[in-house]
């Protein structure tokens, strides 16, 4: 996996650190993730644009730890973000707003307030109406807000259909033919500041090729609109690009994107937008759980953790793969579900799956878990939720701290 998990003789090390010294402090489950890992990815991504102006965007509901968040502010990245709580956690890690773009398909009239105040470089608008509503509350600022048109380029990214954003189907962005409507509405409305085009096809993308496609519809637009006298000064073609959840996964790189998409991208001599999420911070988290039960029940053999989907929901929800790793290695295997103490069939991490012959107590890691792993995270059946923590080298931080059972109830009233 991530080079900064790895196994030092029979343990599992976060960087420096093994896992177990870490866990033994924090208690599970917990959330760990790798500073050093998440250098890498951005390096990664800043080597392969580095000879065509980008500006990458991280995409916020990855994972939103304001730490987290600040190791991208810090590497002079921007922020992609869907709602004014993002917003909100961007401005406190210190985004400049001329870095922010605001997707979604659903921004209330105070969300759109908010980040029109704080100056983002661009909504990206996806309906005509949110065009009208978007222009009449800038207005009523006196203020002029940045617009993008989200384009639903109907490509199909060949992933799960649940983050498949892109086909025509779905709810998001405007349909090519509708477009050119949405931007000469744009172009007349006095309070909107046309600046760019948008389009995200989808998540945990294994494949580069529906990035041409997406991309040379995008540039067929951004021609036709030229002819039209509206000039952009950006194209932002989304994030998606997949990670590593099986070990024999071999995701594109960010070079391989680039190469990709920078030779078509550049006929047009506009600012390229990236807004990858997961592959900057997936594999740079892990979900560490304690082993509380064994159970046989005839066929079937049980492993039951102290983490449940409340924790991470991507098994329940996608049917996600995750590997799973023993903290520290045990001698022999055996083949069991791997499932969490919440009160639904759904709440498993694992089935059938080939794993150490784990005791009581022993503990294992859920690879890949940095991204749409804390985030996603509820207090279903009333669990607190995890601590989440950053390793750097030798030492570690809790970047989030173990919620408390006040905490669960401590926006409650009591009525008499
Ligand atoms: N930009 C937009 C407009 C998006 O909607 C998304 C993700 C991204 C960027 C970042 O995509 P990434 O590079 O992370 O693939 N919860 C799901 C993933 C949902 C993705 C939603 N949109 C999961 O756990 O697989």
């Amino acid at each position: 996996f991530s080079r900064f998990f790895y196994f030092s003789r029979d343990s599992l090390m976060c960087e420096n650190i093994p896992v177990s010294d870490i866990v033994k402090k924090t208690g599970t489950p917990v959330y760990i993730y790798s500073k050093s890992a998440i250098l890498e990815k951005i390096n990664q991504y800043k080597e392969a644009f580095k000879d065509y102006p980008t500006l990458i965007c991280y995409a916020a509901k990855a994972n939103s730890n304001i730490s987290v968040l600040k190791i991208f502010q810090e590497n002079g990245l921007g922020l992609d973000i869907v709602s004014g709580g993002e917003l909100y956690r961007g401005l406190k890690a210190g985004f400049n707003p001329q870095k922010i773009v605001y997707a979604g398909v659903g921004k209330t009239d105070e969300e759109l307030k908010q980040a029109i105040e704080a100056g983002i470089l661009s909504f990206n608008v996806e309906s005509l109406m949110e065009l009208d509503v978007l222009d009449s509350i800038a207005e009523s600022l006196g203020k002029k807000a940045n617009v993008s048109i989200r384009i639903n380029p109907d490509v199909n990214p060949k992933t799960h259909p649940y983050i498949s954003t892109g086909l025509k189907k779905s709810k998001f962005g405007i349909d090519m033919e509708d477009a050119l409507k949405a931007y000469r509405t744009a172009s007349k409305k006095k309070n909107l500041n046309i600046v760019g085009i948008h389009c995200h096809i989808g998540s945990q993308i294994m494949d580069v090729s529906p990035y041409r496609e997406a991309v040379e519809k995008t540039v067929e637009l951004v021609f036709k609109l030229k002819k039209e006298g509206i000039n952009l000064s950006h194209i932002d073609i989304g994030g998606g690009l997949g990670i590593k959840y099986r070990p024999e996964d071999s995701p594109p790189s960010p070079q391989d994107l680039a190469e990709m998409v920078i030779p078509i991208v550049k006929e047009t001599g506009l600012k390229l937008i990236i807004e990858p999420g997961r592959s900057l911070i997936g594999e740079a988290g892990i979900l560490v759980s304690q082993v509380l039960f064994l159970k046989d029940k005839g066929e079937k053999h049980f492993i039951i953790i102290d983490a449940g989907m409340n924790d991470l929901l991507r098994p329940a929800v996608y049917n996600a793969y995750h590997h799973i790793l023993p903290v520290e290695k045990k001698g022999e295997t055996v083949t069991a579900d791997i499932v969490g103490p919440i009160c639904e069939t759904g709440d498993f991490f694992a089935v059938d799956r080939e794993i150490d012959n784990v005791s009581r107590g022993d503990y294992l890691a859920v690879m890949s878990a940095g991204a749409y792993g804390f985030s996603m995270s509820s207090n279903y059946n009333s669990r607190p939720r995890a601590a989440e923590i950053l390793v750097e080298k030798d030492s570690f931080h809790t970047v989030r701290k173990r919620e408390t059972y006040e905490d669960l109830i401590k926006l409650e009233e009591e009525v008499m």
